[in-house]
Parts: C-alpha cells; sequence; structure tokens
C-alpha cells in the first residue's frame, strides 16, 4: 500500500472500499476537511475521537472508513494516511486496519531564509507538502551573515538595516526581505493548523554579521560593517564581552519567543570565527576575569548565559553540536549533530550516554539537502540509520531527525523544492517508522504518493534521478564543490582557521 512513512502495523481485510473522489468527510476540524472537498455527517468516511494508545487507527471496510485518535493531531495523521491511499482519484481501497505511531517526536526540515529570503507563500507551501507527510516541525533558520529576517520592534535597525545586502557573490544586485509580525503570526498559524511547529533559529554568537551590521556596537571593534554579500565564514560577529551586547540578545529573545509558541528555540552556536574575539580588549578582559583556558570558553561562557535569559521564556535551546567543544555546555541544551567528523560522533555519543542530552540527527552527509544527489543520494538519505556511528544505547538519546536546506546557491522557488523533495521524504519515513529498511519498497511507495506534491504544484527531483551512476555523481559533486568556492567569501579560510586560535593576542 502506498503509504508514506510507512505505517507500523497494517492488517489486510476482506474486500475494498469504494472511494470516489467526490466523497466528502465526516469530520470536525477544517484541516480535515479541506484535504476531501468539505463535510457531510452522513459520510462512510468518519473521523472521530476516542480513546486509543496509537497516534491513530484507520480502519477501511466495505461499508466505510473509520478514523480513530484520541487527538486532533492524530485525526489529522490518520487524514494524510487516507489520502495518500487515495492516490487523488477514486478508486478501490483495499479492506485494512492501520495501527500507527511516530518513531520520533522531532521529525523536521529546516529552510535558510538568510542566504536567500522566500516570501510566505512560499514557506506556506512547503509547511503544507511537509505535513503530507506526517513532518512534525520547521526549523526556520532566521539570522545568518547574509540577513536578519524578523522584526524586532525594540531593535528596528535588525529588519531596517540587517534584512537587506549590496548584492550577492558580486552581481551588484541589492536584495532583502524580511517577515512582519504579521507574516510571522500567519505562518506560525497556518502550520499549527497542520500540526508543525515552526522552531526559530537565531544563529549567535557566530553567524551574526548581519546584526553587527546593523548595531555595529555588539561587535568588538565596534566599527561599521555591512551584511555580508558573500557566503562562507565571517569573522565579525557579536562582542562576548560587552555587557549591551547581552541586552540586545535578550531584547530579541522576549520578541522572537512571543511570535514563536514552540518550546524549542535554536540558538545556532555553529562556525564561530574567533578573530575579532581574540583582538578585542573586552572579550580579553572577560578571558582573564573568569579564568578561561581557551577561547572555545569564551563561547561556552557566552552560550551558557543567553541559555539564562531565555530560560525566562520558557524555551528548551537546540544548538549545534559545536557547542559541546568547551566540555561547558549548559546540561538543558539539546544537540544538533551536523559534522561528520569521528570525534564530534564521540563527543555527541558522549553527550547521550554520560549527560543524559537530547541530540537531533542531521548529520550533513548525508541529510543536508542542498548538496546535489550525486553526493546526498536519495538511497544515502534512506538508509541511515539515526543512530548509526553513536552507538548501541543512543537511540535513548535522539529526539528526532531533520534535514537542513542551506541557500547559498538556491534563490529560486522551483529549486528549492526540487532540493527538497523527494529527498526529505525518506527522512520524514526514518523519523516516523519503526526500524527495518527495504529501498525497493520505499521507492515504490513514494512513487505511489508523488501525486501530493503535483496537486500542490511543487516541484521534485524523478525517483530516477536521485540515484545517479557513478560518473554522473562525480560530475555533480565538482560542481557544487567549484560552484561553493565561487561564492565564499575570499577572507572566508583565514576565518576558518581561527576558530582554532587558542587565547587573546592583547
Ligand atoms: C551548519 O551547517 N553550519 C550548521
Ligand atoms: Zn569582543
Amino acid at each position: 500500500m502506498n503509504i508514506l512513512p510507512k505505517p507500523f502495523r497494517i492488517e489486510l481485510g476482506e474486500g475494498a472500499f469504494a472511494y470516489s473522489a467526490d466523497m466528502k468527510v465526516a469530520a470536525e476540524l477544517p484541516v480535515i476537511l479541506s484535504l476531501f472537498g468539505g463535510g457531510d455527517p452522513s459520510s462512510p468516511i468518519r473521523f472521530v475521537k476516542g480513546d486509543t494508545e496509537w497516534d491513530h487507527v484507520l480502519k477501511v471496510s466495505p461499508e466505510g472508513v473509520l478514523a480513530l485518535s484520541s487527538t486532533d493531531e492524530g485525526l489529522f495523521h490518520a487524514a494524510v494516511t487516507l489520502k495518500q491511499l487515495t492516490g487523488g482519484k477514486s478508486t478501490a481501497i483495499p479492506a485494512c486496519t492501520i495501527w500507527d505511531k511516530p518513531r520520533y517526536t522531532y521529525r523536521a526540515g529546516m529552510i535558510d531564509v538568510c542566504r536567500h529570503f522566500f516570501g510566505v507563500e512560499t514557506i506556506k507551501k512547503l509547511i503544507d507538502t511537509m505535513a503530507m507527510f506526517k513532518f512534525s516541525h520547521l526549523h526556520f533558520h532566521l539570522s545568518d551573515d547574509q540577513g536578519f529576517r524578523l522584526c524586532i520592534d525594540s531593535m528596528p535597525k535588525l529588519h531596517q538595516i540587517g534584512s537587506e545586502r549590496k548584492g550577492t557573490c558580486g552581481d551588484g544586485r541589492p536584495t532583502g526581505g524580511y517577515y512582519t509580525k504579521a507574516q510571522i503570526a500567519e505562518i506560525v498559524s497556518y502550520a499549527a493548523e497542520r500540526y508543525i511547529e515552526i522552531v526559530p533559529e537565531i544563529d549567535m554568537p557566530g553567524h551574526t554579521r548581519a546584526i553587527v551590521a546593523a548595531y555595529p556596537e555588539l561587535s568588538c571593534s565596534g566599527k561599521p560593517t555591512e551584511v555580508a554579500s558573500w557566503f562562507g565564514i565571517h569573522s565579525k560577529i557579536l562582542c562576548v564581552g560587552k555587557e549591551r551586547v547581552y541586552e540586545a540578545v535578550d531584547r530579541i529573545f522576549s520578541e522572537v519567543a512571543e511570535m514563536f509558541p514552540s518550546e524549542l528555540f535554536h540558538l545556532g552556536g555553529d562556525e564561530v570565527a574567533k578573530l575579532e574575539w581574540a583582538k578585542c580588549p573586552d572579550c580579553a578582559a572577560l578571558y582573564r576575569k573568569e579564568g578561561m583556558k581557551n577561547l572555545e570558553e569564551l563561547q561556552a561562557y557566552f552560550t551558557n548565559r543567553v541559555i539564562k535569559l531565555l530560560e525566562k521564556y520558557g524555551k528548551t535551546p537546540i544548538l549545534w553540536n559545536e557547542a559541546l567543544n568547551s566540555e561547558m555546555l549548559d546540561k538543558r541544551a539539546a544537540v544538533q549533530y551536523w559534522t561528520t567528523d569521528k570525534k564530534s560522533a564521540e563527543r555527541v555519543a558522549r553527550a547521550i550516554s554520560e549527560e543524559g542530552r537530547k541530540v537531533i540527527m542531521s548529520r550533513c552527509a548525508p541529510y543536508y539537502l542542498d548538496y546535489p544527489c550525486g553526493t546526498h543520494s536519495l538511497k544515502a538519505m534512506y538508509e541511515l540509520e539515526p543512530d548509526e556511528e553513536l552507538g548501541a544505547s543512543a537511540e535513548k538519546g535522539i529526539m528526532g531527525v531533520e534535514c537542513p536546506l542551506w541557500t547559498e546557491q538556491i534563490s529560486e522557488e522551483e529549486e528549492l523544492f526540487r532540493h527538497f523533495y523527494p529527498r526529505a521524504l525518506a527522512v520524514a519515513e526514518t523519523g516516523w517508522s519503526a526500524p527495518g529498511k527495504d529501498y525497493e519498497d520505499f521507492k515504490k511507495r513514494l512513487q505511489g504518493v508523488l501525486f501530493l506534491l503535483e496537486e500542490r504544484g511543487v516541484p521534485y527531483i524523478p525517483v530516477k534521478e536521485c540515484d545517479p551512476a557513478r560518473f554522473a555523481a562525480w560530475r555533480q559533486k565538482v560542481s557544487f564543490a567549484l560552484r561553493m568556492q565561487r561564492v565564499s567569501d575570499p577572507m572566508s579560510a583565514r576565518n576558518w582557521q581561527s576558530m582554532r586560535l587558542k587565547e587573546p593576542k592583547v
């Protein structure tokens, strides 16, 4: 049966239900009614709230369809399954009972709207399609060197200055964009109606050049700078030795926390170039006052302080896994594992086994969707087991999976979706379905549910192109790497190096 993600258990019955595409359903939730063209209390397709320990149970018999769940979310998931079974047309649905529940509570995609900005309609289209595959969260990467995408009333220059850049990689074409608070409310409620939670990310202390372009007094030097128009790693970032930085971060938190009801709040923490910190008297003074032993501890000090600020707003922080490097990260923080080196994997495994931390599996290879199929194939994405390389006891600490989509090389909606789909659906399945994989079966079911993207006008890479043969894969890999090099700031290599700086130079 073409259901994706694969359900926990299916039992086939006798006969089939004759589904007709003009059939309405007996349900209360508007989002379910909208999936089936409206409501009819006498319909043979019924959605009923009731006791069950499953996320939902779906029973199809020749007489009708009964969806049962104790939650609205479960009923919505049942509706998605039923929609998939219809294939989008009148059809005979085999009699069956489906008992279903997710493996993980966190099943996410990520969209970077900083490197290139995408408007409300695109984000809603992404949410609408993700919901059709039982994703639970959309991680919204809202602040980076190339743009700050929210309106913070108490710091208006963040969107007035921080959301605009003079061009992109030398094209000389000014570009920008931000979401108003009303637009964020629209996105959040659109997602909530589809049982998707939006997790905002304000990446800090690195990747903050757009913030310091708007408010240079928050940087180490205090000198004016511009929103980055090249990609790569930038060293003009928040100073950690100035009190006014923590006051500003708190103001940002108070408004972002209000805009996004999710309990989760992503603080970034990746790729922190430490060049400016090493030269800054304020950072050096803090370093000495606190008796720090290396610059990683400055990052840990910053992160732990902002985690305390975030606590006031009742949020649980998530950080990219570099935040573990100092060995001092606040115990409350969950970690998103993305780097692929052995040392990080060992550290993340320890974070689970010794610190009881929650971990999101987002390993760059193969989960990063900005890479081409030639390097991150559908098969590789499908076959990754979240606890692979983290050790046998890791499963208990894994809160879920996420496939990030960075947009340095993606400026058009069509490209965005073709990177996201269908590969993200391999991750949707890993996040929902019980362990045990069969790639050929997955591909068959995948072909059967792609109509849900087509119905919504969402393009995707044809499945047969998702696992290129060796030569085509090699060409895609080389072309991606060359393009990445072409769009990176010439100072990027130096800034990368500065991540390894050990102590202040002043
Ligand atoms: C990352 O890819 N820098 C988290
Ligand atoms: Zn400083």
